[in-house]
C-alpha cells in the first residue's frame, strides 16, 4: 500500500518523530513528543482495541495516548502526550478530532495538567482555544476545570493537589462514559428513521474515532447495517483532509459495512440518479436556533438534499448543542492553512504559492435540516423551541420516530 504523508500546518514539528515513509503499512507505532518513537513489532490491532484515546496512569503516565488520525489508514500510530502543549498540538493538527472526542480529550487534558501540578486554569484555556468550532472542546475543558476547582476549594492546600487531580480525572472518565451512552442512544433513535434497503450518504468522519462509543452519524449507520436495513453507504471523500476517504472508509471496512467512496463533487449526480435515500452527518456545533456547523461541504449536501427531496439528518450528542450561540452567523468557523487545499497528502496539486480559501466547516441553516437526532430523541422540525425543549429534557418538540 502506498504510504501517505499528511502535513500538519499548525505544528512545525511533527509530534511523532518516526519518518512515516520508512514504515510498513498496518503497523502499530508508538510515538512521543519528547523522545523518538520506536517501531513495535506487533501486528495491526483489531477495531475494538484501537481506541482513539487512552489515559495512562503512573508509572507509564500521567499521559494521554492518541491513535494518530493523521496517519490513518496507512499506519496505526500511537502518539503519547505527556503535557498539555503536546496535546494542544495534536488537536490542532487533527491527530485527535471530531466533536465528541475533542470534548473527551479536552477533559483528559485538564486531568493531565492537574496530575502534573501545572497551572490548571491556564491549561484548560489553552485546550479550549486550540480549535474554535467544535463546541465540545471548550465544554469538556470547562467541565473538568469546574470539577478540579470544586475539589481544590474543598481541600487543604496539601491535599488539594491530589483531590483536584482525582476530581478532574474522574470527570474526564464520566464525560467519556456519558459520550459512549449518548452514542448508543443516538444509534437507537436514529435507526427508527432508516427504511429497509437504505442507501445512505455521509460526509467527513463520525464513527468510533470521534467518540468513546461508536460515534454519531456512523453509529446510526452501523445500527442500520446490523438491522439489515443498509444497502449502501456512500462515503464522501471530504476534501481537503480526506476524513471520509481515510477514516470513514477505514471504519466502514473494519465493520463490514457495504460502502463506496465518492468524490465530493459526485454527490449531486448521485442524488440526481436516485441512489441516495438519506443523508446523515455529524455536527461540530449546533446553535440555539438549530443552525449546524459541520465539516465544510455539509451545507452543499443539505442544499442538494432539498433539491432532490432527500431527508438530511444531523446526529449529535446534546454536548454539541451550544445554547449560548444564538444562531449560525454567531458560530466561529475555523480557517486552516492554504497548503491543505493546494496539496493532497504531501503531493502538491497546485502551483507553489497558490493562495486558497480554506474554511474547515460550514453552517447549514435549520430550514434545510430535516431532523436532528440526539441521545434524547428526534428533533423534527428543527426549531429553536424544539431544540430548547429537548435541552430542557421535556421531550416536547420531538417528532414521531418513524422512517423519514
Ligand atoms: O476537522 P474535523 O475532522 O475535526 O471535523 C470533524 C467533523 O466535521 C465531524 O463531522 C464532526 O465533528 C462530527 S463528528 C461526530
Amino acid at each position: 500500500m502506498h504510504v501517505m504523508k499528511l502535513h500538519n500546518h499548525y505544528e512545525p514539528e511533527r509530534t511523532s518523530l518516526v519518518p512515516i515513509e520508512s514504515l510498513a503499512a498496518g503497523r502499530v507505532l508508538r510515538g512521543c513528543a519528547r523522545s523518538p518513537a520506536r517501531v513495535q513489532t506487533q501486528e495491526m490491532t483489531t477495531a475494538s482495541t484501537l481506541a482513539p484515546l487512552r489515559w495512562l496512569d503512573p508509572p507509564e503516565g500521567p499521559a494521554i495516548e492518541l491513535l494518530d488520525q493523521t496517519r490513518l489508514p496507512v499506519v496505526e500510530a500511537i502518539l503519547t502526550c505527556r503535557d498539555v502543549p503536546q496535546l494542544v498540538g495534536a488537536i490542532r493538527r487533527l491527530a485527535v478530532r471530531g466533536a465528541p472526542m475533542l470534548g473527551v480529550a479536552a477533559a483528559y487534558g485538564v486531568a493531565l495538567a492537574a496530575a502534573r501540578d501545572d497551572d490548571v486554569p491556564a491549561a484548560a484555556a489553552a485546550i479550549a482555544r486550540a480549535r474554535p468550532t467544535a463546541a465540545n472542546l471548550a465544554w469538556g475543558a470547562d467541565r473538568a476545570l469546574d470539577a478540579w476547582r470544586s475539589a481544590v476549594a474543598g481541600s487543604s492546600p496539601v491535599s488539594g493537589k491530589i483531590a483536584g487531580a482525582q476530581a478532574a480525572l474522574a470527570e474526564a472518565k464520566a464525560i467519556a462514559a456519558a459520550d459512549a451512552a449518548a452514542s448508543a442512544a443516538i444509534a437507537a433513535h436514529g435507526l427508527d428513521m432508516v427504511r429497509p434497503s437504505a442507501r445512505i450518504l455521509t460526509h467527513c468522519n463520525t464513527g468510533s474515532l470521534v467518540s468513546a462509543g461508536e460515534g454519531t452519524a456512523f453509529a446510526v449507520i452501523l445500527a442500520a447495517h446490523r438491522a439489515g436495513r443498509l444497502e449502501m453507504l456512500w462515503v464522501d471523500e471530504t476534501r481537503p483532509l480526506l476524513q471520509g476517504a481515510r477514516l470513514t472508509a477505514w471504519e466502514a471496512g473494519r465493520s463490514g459495512v457495504p460502502h463506496k467512496l465518492i468524490t465530493d463533487n459526485a454527490a449531486a449526480s448521485l442524488m440526481a440518479s436516485g441512489q441516495v435515500d438519506l443523508i446523515i452527518t455529524g455536527a461540530d456545533r449546533i446553535a440555539a436556533d438549530g443552525s449546524v456547523a459541520n465539516k465544510v461541504g455539509t451545507y452543499g449536501l443539505a442544499v442538494l438534499a432539498r433539491h432532490h427531496d432527500v431527508p438530511f439528518v444531523v446526529a449529535a450528542p446534546m454536548s454539541t448543542v451550544d445554547f449560548s450561540t444564538p444562531d449560525g452567523a454567531s458560530i466561529e468557523v475555523e480557517f486552516r492553512a492554504d497548503e491543505e487545499v493546494a496539496t493532497v497528502g504531501s503531493q502538491p496539486v497546485a502551483p507553489a504559492g497558490t493562495a486558497a480559501w480554506n474554511p474547515a466547516f460550514d453552517v447549514t441553516p435549520p430550514s434545510l435540516v430535516t431532523a436532528i437526532v440526539t441521545e434524547r430523541g428526534l428533533i423534527k422540525p428543527v426549531t429553536a423551541g424544539n431544540l430548547r425543549d429537548q435541552g430542557a429534557g421535556t421531550g416536547a418538540g420531538m417528532g414521531p420516530q418513524a422512517a423519514l
